[in-house]
């Protein structure tokens, strides 16, 4: 029997959204209706390890530590027959992922984990390294993880109505650009309740304020842009905000509402608000989860993340910055 075969490594952190994304394109392969633009965050990490093994019936998944459930088994599945057919091969894959961070701590894994997934499935299989066709194929999976194939500020456009065609993201900024910092406030352990497909495709069948989102959305991603290019943090922090809550309130209005807050999301929105009052700048983001996300310069976040961890119902703090895209991980053994 021939030795089984070295996997193929690759690394990609989490980013969060500045500019957020939600709802998808009609008649396209998950391409968003709304353009968005986020921060790579370093620090934060999914290594994933990809083995091609002719053995193999179906592929084998295993994220942190256990099998992947079906959804999820069935997005990593077809962006791997991406590569087989591009690649000419049928051989099916064992793939084993892992964080270094909690799945549960509000930083959507997805993102990283479909990233690193796309640049592993392309070298196992001998494609070139290519962020822009990997992007597009991690966006067919998870529209947000197309961002996380690029590092420092990138920006993910929207679909047109009825066009699959290659839709993958930029880089707008390289991560020194704006040094900023994320403080994440951990308000739970449990993983979320509403995942963001179903909650985004509720909000599009039934929130009368999903248009006025879709029109608005364009306009937020201009000064969220504008605001990196120009390395104003405060600028940017005031339009995140908007974008966060102008995404949360269609949602909220949707038939039944999508309500992703608890008490301590609302408590830690009007701390960060309190602290701003005070002098310190700092500016929320919410995702489709109950935890904040707090942005502020590297001088402050000592002082914004003491405020949060006083904030009763906020579990932990996680402090990360703008980092690198996905790419192979060459250092792992
Ligand atoms: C609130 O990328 O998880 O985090 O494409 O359906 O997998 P799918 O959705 P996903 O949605 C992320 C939504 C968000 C905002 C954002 O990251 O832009």
């Amino acid at each position: 029997m021939s030795q089984p075969s070295q996997p193929t490594r690759a690394i990609a952190h989490p980013n969060i959204a500045l500019a957020k994304y939600w709802g998808k394109t009609p008649g396209t392969d998950n391409a968003p209706a709304v353009p968005s633009l986020s921060v790579t965050l370093a620090g934060l990490a999914t290594r994933t390890a990809l083995r091609p093994d002719p053995a193999l019936t179906e592929d084998a998944i295993s994220l942190n530590g256990r099998p992947a459930d079906e959804a999820t088994r069935r997005r990593v599945t077809a962006l791997v027959d991406r590569a087989r057919a591009r690649a000419g091969v049928t051989t099916r894959v064992e793939v084993v992922s892992a964080n270094d961070f909690p799945t549960a701590a509000g930083l959507a894994s997805s993102a990283s984990g479909f990233a690193a997934l796309a640049v592993a499935a392309r070298a196992a299989f001998g494609l070139p390294f290519d962020p822009v066709e990997a992007s597009d194929w991690a966006r067919r999976a998870s529209a947000s993880s197309a961002r996380s194939l690029l590092g420092g500020y990138v920006e993910l456009p929207a679909g047109v109505e009825g066009r699959d065609e290659l839709l993958a993201a930029t880089q707008v900024a390289p991560p020194a650009a704006l040094d900023l910092r994320v403080i994440v406030a951990v308000t739970t352990e449990q993983a979320k309740s509403t995942l963001s497909t179903d909650g985004m495709n509720h909000t599009a069948r039934t929130s009368p304020y999903y248009s006025s989102w879709v029109s608005l959305a364009p306009r937020l991603l201009a000064r969220v842009r504008a605001a990196v290019l120009a390395a104003d943090l405060e600028a940017l922090g005031v339009v995140a905000e908007e974008s966060a809550l102008a995404m949360h309130a269609s949602a909220l209005a949707a038939a039944p509402g999508v309500l992703y807050w608890i008490g301590a999301t609302i408590d830690a929105m009007h701390r960060v608000r309190a602290l701003r009052a005070s002098g310190v700048g700092a500016w929320f983001t919410i995702d489709a989860g109950p935890h904040v996300k707090v942005l502020c310069a590297p001088g402050d976040a000592a002082r914004v993340s003491e405020a949060l961890l006083g904030v009763p119902g906020v579990l932990r703090v996680i402090e990360a910055r703008p980092g690198e895209g996905a790419r192979l991980d060459e250092a792992a053994t």
